[in-house]
């Protein structure tokens, strides 16, 4: 029997502005019905499409050999062409500030080394102290790689004592303070575990006041939030598009630089044949022709079966348009967060730590659980219910309701099975 709570979510999902994409993707099945899929912040659902636009891409390999660079239906040597301008325009930049390239972590890589340029006196690089680890781990060993010492040179920002999240004035107020020591600032702009979004204008205005080089990690923003990279003056970011933007697992990242920093021949850059100039490439040169765009960042000649999911998903971005998926993203968080609060108020040991603002987030919600193992908590929520969330240790479970695929009835399903799953054990 249908509760009016549920009818409610179906009400909501029936008149929203924004019709659902769900039936484009493949939601994993749970029983006879479709999973509530809210581990898009982790790994986005599969669209239909991508079977199809891969098998195209094979069929044009067994046609055509190598001569595919050329005469494929999308020719694979100007491929990533592709890319480049809607990547641009869902992360607010200019296309040739754009590129589609390698994995996330390999770009953060890359791109310290045009833009982390320690000095004895300026050598620091601050992040988040709940940074994902790779972001952590490819800090420190950039300080480490130009001979300084991780632990002094790397600050942790930490949110003030009894808070979850980071405070923007706290951050401004580190680099108006002790911004001369710092050479880099490399923030997670939606941060992983609390779901916060930074006010990356503010930070990036600070940081520049310090004389820092601001860099951003979008993995959680991309797809998820409006960015402006360009107009906020970002030195350069980079992000993976397997979560929001639904490319499959591993997928390629993206890479920002500013268009103040393309001409600047300068900045040490590593170089493959993939750096220089297209129209003399096979003259095969022994050395790089430059070129003023970020593609002068890569390195190999790119993937085409890793980047035929992108060009999928950004097409399906194009489309609908990031305004609209971001209106119809705060509907959903928004109820999403009246059904956990609902969930909450009859159980002490349960509170979301994401913050309340919805300016100051993006899809997803992470609910704190005091003195429960989480992990078997979420397994429970998926076998059972048939509601994918994730963990983060310690105590997080993170649920990202995502406005390509996800309704108000998922929502309310979450919110159902978590009260059920914590109410099974005893809560305590
Ligand atoms: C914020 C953030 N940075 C970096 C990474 C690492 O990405 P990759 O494995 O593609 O290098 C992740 C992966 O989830 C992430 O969430």
């Amino acid at each position: 029997m249908i509760t009016s709570a549920e009818r409610e979510a179906l009400d909501l999902d029936a008149a929203d502005p924004l019709p659902t994409r769900r039936a484009e993707f493949h939601v994993p099945p749970h029983g006879s019905g479709e999973a509530a899929y809210f581990a898009g912040n982790s790994l986005g659902l599969q669209p239909k499409a991508v079977r199809g636009r891969l098998g195209a891409e094979l069929d044009d390999w067994a046609r055509l050999g190598v001569e595919g660079h050329l005469e494929a239906a999308r020719p694979w040597l100007p491929y990533h062409e592709l890319l480049r301008e809607p990547a641009a325009r869902l992360v607010g930049a200019r296309p040739e500030e754009v590129v589609v390239m390698n994995s996330l972590t390999v770009n953060l890589h890359l791109l310290m080394v045009s833009f982390y340029r320690p000095t004895p006196r300026r050598h620091a690089i601050l992040i988040e102290d709940s940074a994902f680890p790779s972001d952590s781990y490819a800090v420190r060993s950039q300080a480490a790689f130009h001979g300084y010492d991780p632990d002094e040179a790397v600050i942790r920002c930490k949110p003030r004592p009894g808070e979850a999240v980071l405070r923007t004035e706290d951050v401004v107020d580190f680099l108006r303070t002790d911004g001369d020591r710092v050479a880099l600032v490399l923030l997670g702009a939606v941060n992983y575990y609390t779901g916060e979004l930074l006010d990356m204008e503010a930070i990036t205005a600070a940081g520049h006041e310090a004389g820092a080089i601001v860099g951003w990690d979008l993995a959680h923003a991309a797809g998820n939030v409006l960015l402006r990279l360009h107009d906020i003056g970002a030195d350069w970011a980079a992000w993976c598009s397997y979560k929001y933007l639904n490319a499959g697992p591993g997928s390629l990242s993206g890479a920002f630089v500013h268009e103040r920093h393309l001409t600047d021949r300068t900045l040490p850059k590593f170089a493959g044949w993939w750096s220089t100039q297209p129209r003399t490439r096979f003259e095969m040169a022994p050395t790089v022709t430059p070129v003023d765009t970020a593609d002068s960042w890569q390195l190999s000649n790119p993937p085409i079966f890793a980047m035929t999911p992108v060009l999928v998903s950004l097409e399906m971005f194009d489309e609908t348009g990031m305004a609209p998926l971001r209106a119809k993203s705060m509907r959903l968080t928004g109820y999403l967060e009246g059904q956990l609060d609902q969930v909450c108020e009859r159980r002490p040991c349960v509170r979301v730590i994401t913050p309340r603002d919805p300016g100051q987030r993006g899809a997803q919600l992470s609910v704190w659980i005091d003195g429960r193992d989480v992990g078997p908590l979420a397994a429970r929520l998926r076998h059972e219910f048939g509601v994918f969330a994730d963990v983060r240790r310690p105590g997080v479970i993170r649920l990202a309701p995502v406005p390509l695929y996800s309704t108000f009835h998922d929502c309310w399903r979450a919110a159902t099975a978590l009260a059920a799953v914590l109410d099974d054990g005893g809560a305590r």
